[in-house]
């Protein structure tokens, strides 16, 4: 804005049993545009004293509040209209997304439409909570019930602000749990709408909380706190760690997305059109801040040198842009500090691998933080870009010679979240899915996600799975309970 003057700076509280209430800490947290580099916004800088509120609305919903009583089938409705409100907001929240995550707004308006799939998702499996009668060799029906977990701390972070946070609110709420979710600090704005609507699609107060604020600051109580039964997070790996650890002495539940170094393998045999796509979309799509980026290209050795230079080719026409430009193919990274760490790789492997293309700021963007798509190539799997998650555009392309080199490269990685093949051997692909350590593994194409099908990793990046009908076993527990049949004493003594 000309002189430097702001648009609207919005103001949010934190959101506690139902209700808009201040944080005790009297601070709060900046909420920036990462194109304009401008405040858009002011939240809560939560302490563990709101975490302490949060979560006692949180227990008191899940023990005495109507939450406990309802009905699967009210739950599911509930869910449902979550959804609908989901999609009538759905041009506001793509667009806030937008603005305050950096990512296109096209990318954005994909991830609304999935996160009111979400909803209606396990909405409709609120229904299909299924118990076991066992089959035991007594006079006696002994039955496995499925049952809440209980308060849910929930944990996530900005590259896909409002899908992370139905990814784990849906699930928890079909279940009957009740839940404190924490928004990532740099992107709290769209859950923070959301909540406008809880009240209104029916969930009672106290259901659903949400607090913002710092990771230790607020993020740390969340998981130690002795009332909360689990914890579901993603994030990065080194706090994926320190979350494990802060959650033995309460011996919580924990599942963890911590994403990865996923190997996107391509085979001689490829269709070459679809596989230079297939690459360069595996690896750029929402600027590279995805944990399932397929960020180590694995390329066999006979179309190497062309795929490299095919990549570099269409790579020139990836439009970096204003978020909420419709042509926009990339934005800029979501902060500051993402794009320190970036900037600092392409860097690291200016020094371990040769650079093909970009591997800088992108300097046609007076502000921003805009990186250019980048691609190394002649990449050892042993240097530091092919090992470590570098969470933006930055590719690093590898050789190999045949198919057990392949697959030797794709699982030496301490990650294992994703990969995938590119071949028309059928064989040599079902042989490739088998031999591949990853919770997901993709045939002729990377990144399609489905509410309908299990998301999660091997290896260190993470245990317990979100989405697919097991998604929503992570927030149930189960009860054996045996009905003794015979009215005789048990005779014992
Ligand atoms: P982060 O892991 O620090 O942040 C994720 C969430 O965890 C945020 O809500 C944050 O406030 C919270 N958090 C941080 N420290 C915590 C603690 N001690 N206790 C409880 N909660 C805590 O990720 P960050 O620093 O934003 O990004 C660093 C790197 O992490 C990225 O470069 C990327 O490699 C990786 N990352 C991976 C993601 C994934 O989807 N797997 C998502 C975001 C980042
Ligand atoms: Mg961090």
């Amino acid at each position: 804005m000309p002189g430097g003057v702001k648009t609207d700076i919005r103001t949010y509280q934190l959101y506690i049993n139902g209700e808009w209430v201040p944080s005790q800490s009297n601070k709060t947290l900046a909420v920036y545009d990462p194109a304009s580099e401008e405040v858009i916004a002011q939240v809560p800088d939560a302490n563990g004293e709101d975490v302490n509120r949060a979560v006692a609305a949180a227990k008191a919903a899940f023990e005495d509040g109507p939450w406990s009583a309802t009905t699967a089938q009210e739950r599911g409705r509930v869910l449902f209209r979550l959804a609908e409100k989901i999609r009538q907001n759905a041009a506001m929240l793509a667009e806030l997304e937008s603005r305050n995550s950096g990512k296109p707004i096209v990318e954005a308006e994909f991830d609304i439409a999935d996160v009111a799939t979400c909803f209606e998702y396990y909405g409709g499996l609120a229904t299909k909570i299924l118990g076991y009668v066992n089959p035991v060799p007594d006079n006696a029906v002994s039955l496995t019930l499925k049952e809440p977990v209980g308060v849910a701390g929930q944990i996530i972070p900005w590259n896909y602000p409002l899908l992370m946070a139905a990814w784990k609110l849906a699930p928890a709420l079909a279940a009957g749990c009740t839940c404190v979710l924490k928004p990532a600090e740099q992107t709290p704005l769209t859950v923070l709408e959301m909540a406008n609507w809880l009240t209104d699609v029916g969930l009672p107060a106290g259901v659903v909380n949400f607090v913002t604020g710092l990771g230790e600051s607020c993020g740390a109580p969340l998981v130690t706190h002795p009332d909360v039964n689990k914890i579901a997070f993603t994030g990065s790996a080194a706090v994926g760690k320190v979350i494990v650890k802060q959650a033995a002495d309460t011996v919580k539940r924990v599942t963890l997305e911590l994403g990865g170094k996923s190997p996107n393998i391509f085979f001689a045999d490829a269709d070459f059109e679809a596989a230079i796509d297939g690459a360069l979309f595996g690896v750029f799509i929402n600027q590279g801040e995805v944990c399932s980026a397929g960020s180590r290209i694995l390329v066999q050795k006979s179309i190497y040198q062309n795929f490299v230079d095919a990549m570099v080719e269409k790579s020139k026409k990836i439009k970096l842009g204003a978020p909420l430009d419709r042509d926009t193919k990339m934005g800029p990274l979501v902060s500051q500090d993402q794009y320190d760490r970036v900037r600092s790789y392409q860097e690291i492997g200016k020094k371990e691998a040769k650079l093909a293309t970009g591997g800088g700021r992108a300097e046609k963007f007076a502000k921003g933080y805009y990186i250019e798509p980048t691609i190394f190539y002649d990449v050892s799997n042993s240097a530091r870009i092919a090992r470590e998650e570098i969470f933006g555009p930055v590719a690093t392309v590898i050789p190999f010679d045949d198919e057990r080199d392949a697959v030797k490269i794709a699982n030496d990685s301490p990650y294992g979240l994703a990969a995938a093949v590119w071949t028309r051997d059928i064989f040599k692909a079902f042989r490739a899915v088998k031999a591949l350590r990853a919770g997901i593994v993709w045939v002729n194409h990377m990144q399609p996600t489905y509410v309908e099908a299990p998301w999660g990793g091997y290896k260190q990046s993470g245990f317990g799975r979100e989405l697919g009908p097991g998604g929503i076993e992570e927030y149930l527990e189960t009860k054996q309970v045996h009905i003794n049949l015979n009215e005789q004493p048990i005779g014992w003594y």
